[in-house]
C-alpha cells in the first residue's frame, strides 16, 4: 500500500499503521483521514491481518489534532460536514472494525488525535504522552466523537472537566482515569503493543470480531448489547474456529485457528 501521509507495515499477521506528518505533529488533514480510511479498509479485508497497531511517527506526537489550517475558514455547513464525514469514514469506521486496533500513543494526542485513539479498541501510551481535548480553546467543540467516547471511558465528571478546561493530562493520569491501559517508556511502547497484539493473535479472530461487535453494541443508541451477545455467541457454534478451539482443549493441545 502506497500513501503520502501514512506508512503501513505488515509482518506475521500484525499490521502497524504510522501517521507520518511529523513536521505538523501528525495533524489529521483531509488527505490523511482518507488514507487512513483506505488503509484500515484494506487491512480489514486482508484475512492474514489479525491485529493492527496505530501510532504516530517521530518522538513528539501521536496526533496533535485535526489540521487547524484546513478548517479555520469553514462555514457552519462545512463544519458540520467535516465532523459527519470524519466520524463516518474514520472514527466510527475504526471503532467498528472487525480486526482489533490498538492505539500506541507516543506523544501528544490532542483533539482529533485523542479522538482517534479513543476510537481504537484500547490504548497504550509512552510516559511522555500528553492527552487532551483543547477544542474549546479554539472556539469549537470536539467533533470526532470526543464528547461521547471520553465520558464512556473516564466518566462524565472527569470528561466534562477535561473538555471545559481544554487541559492536558499526563500518561500516568490517563492510566489512572482508565483512558489508557498501560504506560511504558517510548522505546518500549511498540514492543509492548506488539506483545499484547501477539496474545490477541493466538485467539480465534472470528470470536474476537464477534466480541468487538457485542461490546460496541452496548454503546449504540437503540441497540441491545445483551441481544447482540446472545446472537453472536450462538453464531460462534457454527464456526470452524469453535470446533478447533474446543477440540484442541479436549485433546490437550494448542489450537490452530483457521479464522473461519
Ligand atoms: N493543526 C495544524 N498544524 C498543527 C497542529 C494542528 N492541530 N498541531 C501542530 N501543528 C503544526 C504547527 O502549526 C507547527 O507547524 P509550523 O512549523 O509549520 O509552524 C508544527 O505543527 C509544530 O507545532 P508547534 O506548535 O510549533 O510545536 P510546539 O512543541 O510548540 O507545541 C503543541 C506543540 C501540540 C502544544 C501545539 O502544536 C498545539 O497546541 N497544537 C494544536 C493542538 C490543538 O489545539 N489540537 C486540536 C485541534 S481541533
Amino acid at each position: 500500500m502506497n500513501f503520502e501521509n501514512i506508512l503501513v507495515e505488515q509482518a506475521n499477521g500484525l499490521a502497524t499503521v504510522i501517521i507520518n506528518r511529523p513536521k505538523k505533529l501528525n495533524a489529521l488533514n483531509k488527505a490523511t483521514i482518507e488514507e487512513l480510511h483506505n488503509a484500515f479498509k484494506a487491512l480489514e479485508n486482508d484475512l492474514t491481518v489479525k491485529a493492527i497497531i496505530l501510532t504516530g511517527s517521530g518522538e513528539k506526537a501521536f496526533v496533535a489534532g485535526a489540521d487547524i489550517s484546513e478548517f479555520a475558514h469553514f462555514s457552519v455547513e462545512e463544519g458540520g460536514m467535516l465532523a459527519r464525514k470524519g466520524q463516518e469514514i474514520l472514527f466510527d469506521f475504526v471503532e467498528n472494525l472487525s480486526t482489533p486496533v490498538i492505539a500506541a500513543i507516543n506523544g501528544f494526542a490532542l483533539g482529533g488525535g485523542l479522538e482517534l485513539a479513543m476510537a481504537c479498541h484500547f490504548r497504550v501510551a509512552s510516559d511522555n504522552a500528553k492527552m487532551g481535548l483543547p477544542e474549546v480553546s479554539l472556539g469549537v467543540i470536539p467533533g470526532y466523537g470526543g464528547t461521547q467516547r471520553l465520558p464512556q471511558l473516564i466518566g462524565k465528571g472527569k470528561a466534562m472537566e477535561l473538555i471545559m478546561t481544554a487541559g492536558m493530562i499526563s500518561a500516568d493520569e490517563a492510566k489512572d482515569a482508565g483512558l489508557v491501559n498501560h504506560v511504558t517508556s517510548q522505546e518500549e511502547l511498540l514492543p509492548l503493543a506488539e506483545k499484547i497484539a501477539s496474545k490477541i493473535m493466538r485467539n480465534s479472530s472470528v470470536a474476537i470480531s464477534a466480541a468487538i461487535k457485542a461490546v460496541n453494541d452496548n454503546f449504540k443508541d437503540g441497540v441491545n448489547g445483551f441481544k447482540t451477545e446472545i446472537t453472536e455467541f450462538g453464531n460462534c457454534f457454527g464456526t470452524e474456529d469453535f470446533k478447533e478451539g474446543t477440540t484442541a482443549f479436549l485433546e490437550k493441545r494448542k489450537p490452530d485457528f483457521p479464522g473461519k
